[in-house]
């Protein structure tokens, strides 16, 4: 894998692969010191264009448990407030060589075009309203954990659908993983095209007793130019997950940051039947995965003949799992 951009370049192997390796790496998390030399000599780039707290924290410590070296970069306090280009700021960027270039923005595709301007390998960390490869891979990974198996699983996402990138590679990688996808909410947050995914659409709640998970997506009042809802009060009345709607067998998702009071009730948050700390605990392990996966299989401008995966079969899971 030369770089993630799409959850639609992963097919169920290769889903089954990233989880089976990130498992690998949950030893790892228990571990007094917590890293292993996979990445040693590497060097990440983190390039964050968008406000994230999740994300961005769960990929520089999973650099840094692989032992790579990491470059944070957020775009407020740097040269683009000085009016730079994303082009430029790459490009100057990656004169330093970066193995691997973990990228956040606004702007749908951007993660693909900066693959033209760097032999880095690139990871999309959410592209606009497009895609978040990452997080899909996360809450596969979650819900693998704790149930086994996806196949013939009722999941239901709740919410603004429109706005959300987790939301279309979501939809995707549970349909690759054998589940069922039923997204809902309100219908100017809910465009019916989004049913092309190959997923049900409902714009009400009554049947919601018959899902197994029930995934609320955040209002992305950032996103929005106009009112998609008469208020937020109506819509939590419609649609918020509450201990009423939440039946005593489903559980809980969110990919977070949580609006409580809007989309989830806090009782349900915190509550018994929410793994939304277990989908944080992930997201390090997966990136873990991913950022080995990237740079394993021969990515960025100098990947070193002895590095991983080099002759020690690639294959294995958990190839190089020793203490630094
Ligand atoms: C999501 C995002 O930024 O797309 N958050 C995340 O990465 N955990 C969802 C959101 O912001 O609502």
């Amino acid at each position: 894998m030369k770089h993630l951009l799409s959850i639609e370049d992963l097919d169920r192997a290769a889903i089954e692969r990233l989880c089976d390796r990130a498992a690998s790496f949950a030893e790892v998390a228990d571990r007094p010191i917590k890293k292993v030399p996979a990445l040693r000599g590497r060097t990440v780039l983190n390039l964050f264009y968008e406000s994230s707290t999740r994300t961005r924290s769960s990929f520089e410590l999973a650099a840094k448990r692989l032992s790579a070296d990491v470059v944070n970069f957020a775009a407020s306090g740097s040269s683009v407030e000085k009016g730079e280009s994303l082009r430029d700021t790459v490009q100057t960027l990656a004169a330093h060589q970066p193995h691997a270039i973990v990228i956040r923005t606004p702007w749908a595709g951007a993660s693909k075009l900066i693959t033209q301007w760097t032999d880095a390998a690139i990871v999309n960390a959410g592209d606009g309203q497009h895609e978040h490869p990452t997080q899909a891979l996360l809450d596969v990974y979650t819900l693998r954990d704790r149930l086994g198996s996806l196949d013939g699983l009722n999941v239901w996402i709740v919410g603004d659908v429109r706005h959300s990138r987790v939301a279309r590679s979501l939809v995707l990688a549970l349909q690759t993983m054998g589940a069922t996808v039923t997204v809902a909410g309100p219908p100017t947050l809910v465009p019916q095209d989004i049913a092309v995914l190959g997923c049900q659409v409902r714009y009400s709640l009554d049947e919601l007793p018959q899902a197994d998970v029930v995934y609320a997506l955040r209002m992305q009042n950032e996103r929005m130019k106009q009112a998609y809802v008469p208020s937020l009060r109506e819509y939590a009345a419609n649609y918020q997950i509450d201990s009423r709607r939440l039946g005593a067998r489903q559980l809980l998702m969110h990919p977070g940051p949580v609006n409580r009071g809007v989309e989830l009730a806090g009782d349900v948050v915190d509550g018994p039947r929410s793994l939304i700390l277990d989908q944080v605990r992930a997201g390090v392990l997966v990136r873990m995965a991913v950022l080995y996966e990237v740079l394993a299989s021969g990515g960025g401008p100098s990947t070193p003949a002895s590095g991983p995966g080099r002759g020690r079969g690639t294959d294995h899971p958990n190839p190089e799992l020793h203490p630094a």
